[in-house]
């Protein structure tokens, strides 16, 4: 049998790969492969969860980053980025309106910005009194445990932080030399200490991304077992040194979101604005290939230009409503239901394989 699809059905058997097979299924991906991966991740996805789609409200509450990732819009060194945050009345407007639109996860996202954490701590523990049934997720970036103690403490139940890369000269081509690949592995293991949810993940097509990080990606997250994991297609940003880079592709991400799958079945994994923004419908066929959350923006338009992470993000003039309407027709076409609730992970016990 092909090599590949020997690979896909131990990927499928046992859920776990050697980094070999890793390297392997991402060197060498074929239509045929990349067909039957989504076949199966969308079986164990529809076996786990059904049809229904998870919605997280994502709040980009600052703009303020003291880092100074060489990939992101918002990194530091860009002078002519107008600088924003939100106040705590405002974050809280977005969180009700976003409550009567029907969502019950607030994501809180923003630069590094540690001088909001108090604030922060504030709001968590005001949307926690007014809507106990909500979860609300943090994406702050890196902190020292004691913070990440607080933010617990105050009623987060979640915690975003990719990885952004499982391998560490990958990891120091993309950062400047003060951030460390060790310190972004402890703070991964101190939320997951705390008792957060916590999420990893990494860009598709990163800047000198090879297959073997991609495959030491897999294998770290075959190894943490996030109950979350982000992945989007790597966009260049006009205003940052990876400028001329190419794009990740819409197929590489797709294969992707299907070893996820297939890698860690009750994961919950979003389909990113990122892949809606290389493609229209990109984020559709994420549900396809297996995904099951996405997070529609509930910013306020007046900001979301100043929070772009990289060139051509979409959706930047559309109001929470008009997201959520359109984002409901759009997976109707598809059969998927977007479903009000907090959307907790579904702890999979195993069973018959979905072949
Ligand atoms: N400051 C928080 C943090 O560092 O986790 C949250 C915001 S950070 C901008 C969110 C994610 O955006 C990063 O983890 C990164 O993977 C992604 N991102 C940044 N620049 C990007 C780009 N040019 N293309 C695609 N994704 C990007
Ligand atoms: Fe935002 Fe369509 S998803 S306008």
């Amino acid at each position: 049998m092909d090599k590949l699809f020997s690979i896909i059905d131990s990927l499928s058997a046992g859920r776990t790969l050697t980094f070999e097979q890793f390297e392997h299924l991402a060197a060498h991906r074929s239509d045929e492969g990349a067909r039957l991966l989504r076949e199966r991740a969308a079986a164990v996805r529809d076996q786990i969860y059904g049809r229904d789609i998870f919605v997280r409200g994502l709040i980009e509450f600052s703009n303020v980053c003291r880092n100074d990732c060489l990939y992101c819009g918002i990194r530091r060194s860009d002078p002519s980025l107008q600088r924003y945050r939100l106040s705590e009345t405002q974050i809280m407007d977005c969180v009700r309106s976003g409550y009567d639109l029907g969502f019950r996860t607030f994501v809180l996202q923003s630069g590094e910005d540690p001088s909001m954490d108090a604030g922060i701590c504030d709001i968590v523990r005001q949307i926690k009194t007014e809507y106990p049934a909500c979860a609300v997720t943090l994406s702050l970036g890196e902190r020292d445990r004691g913070t990440y103690e607080a933010f617990h403490a105050a009623g987060a139940d979640r915690y975003l932080l990719r990885h952004e890369t499982a391998t560490k000269e990958h990891y120091e081509k993309l950062h400047p030399a003060e951030m460390s690949f060790e310190n972004r592995m402890r703070c991964l293991r101190d939320l997951r200490d705390l008792g957060f949810a916590v999420g990893a993940g990494f860009m598709v097509g990163a800047p000198y991304q090879t297959p073997a990080d991609l495959a030491r990606d897999f294998l770290f997250l075959q190894e943490f077992r996030p109950d979350m994991v982000g992945i989007g297609p790597f966009i260049p940003h006009k205003d940052t040194p990876f400028k001329d880079m190419p794009a990740g592709t819409l197929e590489d991400t797709l294969y992707c979101l299907s070893i996820i799958r297939l890698l860690l079945p009750d994961v919950l994994l979003p389909a990113t604005t990122a892949l809606g923004t290389i493609h229209p419908l990109g984020r559709e066929m994420g549900f396809e290939h297996g995904a099951n959350v996405i997070m529609p923006n509930l910013s306020p338009v007046t900001v979301r230009k100043q929070y772009q992470l990289y060139d051509g993000k979409i959706c930047l003039n559309d109001d929470a409503s008009q997201c959520s309407a359109c984002l409901d027709l759009r997976l109707e076409k598809y059969g998927y239901r977007i479903v009000v609730d907090r959307g907790d992970r579904k702890r999979w016990k195993g069973g018959e394989d979905h072949v």
